[in-house]
């Protein structure tokens, strides 16, 4: 399949977009990427009709597999309640309750609903179960639609272990983490108070790492702490929300390999304030942009709202946001064969309509995605 006409192609590779370019897919990867003058034969030829051609988004940060939703909680916050780590356990009892098929079945929604909005690779995390069996099958329905999943334990501590902490935590790095380890790549833990103490969460982490799984952190969301640079410490992959980072924490961030995973849903939907993404790459950080999409902090799955959120609210340009959203979760992720646009990367495609990417975060709330590829097949309708 070959596609030409395109009115702006976003590599992800080339600082700036191309003009006058075409993209050759093969076997469900990218073959070639050229002048349109210059381009290979092939059988199918899609005409992008003058309109601007992007990566997949890469979503590096979800939790996808629940039973019911917060809209009252919201609402509430709305009407000026602040938001608090303890709604988390109202949507564990609600997992808890639901059936296999029934999380399956919201789990195949949200997957359409993600491919619809141009998110080819989604990393799913447990943590709405809290038992050995419910983390388990959480993350065994999660390994069904994506090779990206994280075990998250550690969310908070449930009800039952309420006062208990470490051995709810014993629970996690035990019988918890064997069963589910199996399914997983990733280990996870909510450092904040109220969830898990920094040296909780190290121990937590350590074992995961013990076992093979690669960590990630949630941490610095409703306040500051050392959460980040423990992270950093132990080469975790990446650290998501920073919307509390301190000079010493940019200044880890910038002299490793971590990934700060920004997730500008979650300031929109709890009020709170926007961290400052410009701050953050001026000093070197890379950083990736995802949904976090849950019923409790950020209940939507549009990256293209995120990057409008992030130029108007964070301080990022919009080339900066779609590099996040991609390339940036890509990096998340240690991926490199998805985020860009590239000869061998996977042919994860996304066709905006409208003549420039800029339109994403220029039109916020239009649906500008036209047609979606993932591994060179239409995924969006
Ligand atoms: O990433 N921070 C912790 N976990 C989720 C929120 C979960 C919830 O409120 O249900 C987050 O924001
Ligand atoms: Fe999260």
């Amino acid at each position: 399949m070959l596609i030409t006409n395109i009115g702006e192609l976003t590599t992800g590779v080339d600082e700036a977009p191309l003009h006058d370019a075409a993209v050759l897919v093969e076997e469900g990867r990218i073959a070639w990427v050229g002048a349109e003058a210059q381009a290979p034969g092939a059988d199918e030829r899609i005409d992008a009709g003058g309109r601007a051609v992007i990566p997949g988004f890469v979503d590096s940060h979800s939790h996808l597999v629940f039973g019911g939703d917060r809209a009252a909680e919201f609402e509430a916050r709305m009407a000026g309640e602040p938001y608090a780590a303890g709604g988390i356990r109202s949507t564990v009892a609600a997992t808890r309750a639901a059936s296999d098929d029934e999380l399956r079945a919201r789990l195949g929604g949200f997957i359409d609903e993600l491919h619809a909005q141009g998110t080819t690779t989604v990393e799913i995390k447990s943590g709405y179960g809290l038992t050995v069996d419910d983390e388990e099958r959480l993350v065994r329905l999660a390994a069904e639609v994506t090779d990206e999943v994280t075990f998250l334990g550690a969310h908070v501590v449930p009800a039952e272990y309420e006062g208990r902490a470490e051995e709810y935590v014993d629970l996690v790095c035990g019988p918890m983490l064997d069963a589910c380890a199996p399914h997983c790549r990733w280990i996870d833990v909510f450092c904040e108070t109220g969830a898990f103490t920094v040296a909780q969460s190290r121990r937590i982490l350590e074992t995961g790492m013990a076992r093979g799984l690669a960590p990630r952190l949630h941490a610095a969301q409703l306040g500051p702490g050392d959460g980040v640079r423990m992270a950093v410490e132990l080469g975790a992959a990446s650290v998501d929300h920073g919307t509390f980072l301190s000079d010493d924490d940019v200044a880890a961030l910038a002299g490793s390999d971590t990934v700060l995973t920004l997730l500008p849903g979650v300031e929109f939907s709890t009020r709170q304030p926007y961290p400052d993404a410009r701050r953050l790459i001026d000093a070197g950080v890379t950083v990736a942009l995802a949904c976090d999409t849950n019923p409790g902090s950020s209940f939507t799955s549009s990256m293209a709202f995120c990057i409008a959120v992030a130029v108007r609210e964070m301080g990022m340009t919009v080339t900066e946001a779609i590099r996040a959203a991609t390339v940036g979760g890509a990096a998340a992720l240690c991926r490199d064969d998805i985020g860009r646009i590239a000869p061998g990367a996977r042919a994860d495609l996304v066709l905006v309509d409208a003549p420039s990417a800029v339109h994403l975060a220029y039109r916020p709330g239009v649906p500008l995605i036209a047609a979606v590829w993932k591994d060179g097949r239409r995924v969006d309708s």
